[in-house]
């Protein structure tokens, strides 16, 4: 199958499971990156990385996330790879989360929603972003304090506090028509299922069902 991998820790985690799995012969595999860093860690593992074809699609994302709301409406992009990590969800027939219950929330909004934009645009997209409400701040590199944060395309970082979001849906239209925003951080719509992990239980949600344990969950990914 083609897997789509995800970025961060978590989806890092998976990354070296699905390494061993493949190694034993227990599953074969093609795998499309979401960042230029889980390639990396993905070839060293020796899992063979391809880039997206035209007519290809891929059968099953894997990623972390750093919110979950009930409807599996998400928050993604701390670690910068907002972008790509979209792109493969919509390109994905199953899109899965992985994650631990401290990224379950009621609502989203505790947490930043992060936007990739043009540098040129910056400014003036902080400027919009602020009349929205959302308290933009430019993402500075960990390494480099005194550089902007830099996305695998080049492009740069605002991270937005609108504070516990009403309608997400209504929020991510309105950001997506700011000129400079590539891409933002609400992943609305996209997962079909979030498995979590509780203590040392796994807890599948899927879109307007209850939580099951994972034995008990209908999760058939065909
Ligand atoms: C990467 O840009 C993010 O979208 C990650 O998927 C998200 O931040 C979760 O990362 P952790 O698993 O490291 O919390």
């Amino acid at each position: 199958m083609l897997l789509g991998l995800g970025t961060g820790s978590t989806a890092n985690f998976f990354l070296s499971f699905l390494a061993e799995a493949v190694r034993q012969g227990e599953l074969k595999i093609d795998a499309v990156s979401s960042s230029l860093q889980t390639a990396a860690r993905a070839k060293e593992l020796g899992i063979r990385i391809c880039e997206p074809r035209r007519g290809v699609r891929v059968d099953l994302t894997i990623d972390g996330a750093d919110e979950i709301a009930p409807d599996l409406s998400l928050i993604k992009g701390a670690g910068g790879a907002l972008l790509r990590e979209k792109i493969l969800a919509r390109a994905s027939r199953h899109f899965v989360v992985i994650a631990d219950s401290s990224k379950r929330v009621a609502r989203l909004g505790r947490r930043r929603v992060p936007l990739e934009v043009t540098p040129f645009a910056t400014p003036w997209v902080m400027d919009e972003v602020a009349e929205l409400g959302g308290n933009p701040v430019w993402r500075m590199d960990k390494l480099k304090p005194d550089r902007p944060c830099l996305t695998d395309q080049q492009n740069y970082l605002v991270d937005c506090d609108f504070g516990l979001i009403a309608d997400p849906r209504g929020l991510a239209t309105r950001l997506k028509e700011i000129s400079g925003v590539v891409e933002h951080g609400l992943f609305l719509g996209l997962a079909h299922a979030a498995l979590i992990a509780e203590g040392k239980e796994i807890v599948v949600l899927r879109p307007l069902k209850p939580p099951a344990p994972l034995g008990q969950s209908d999760l058939v990914l065909d």
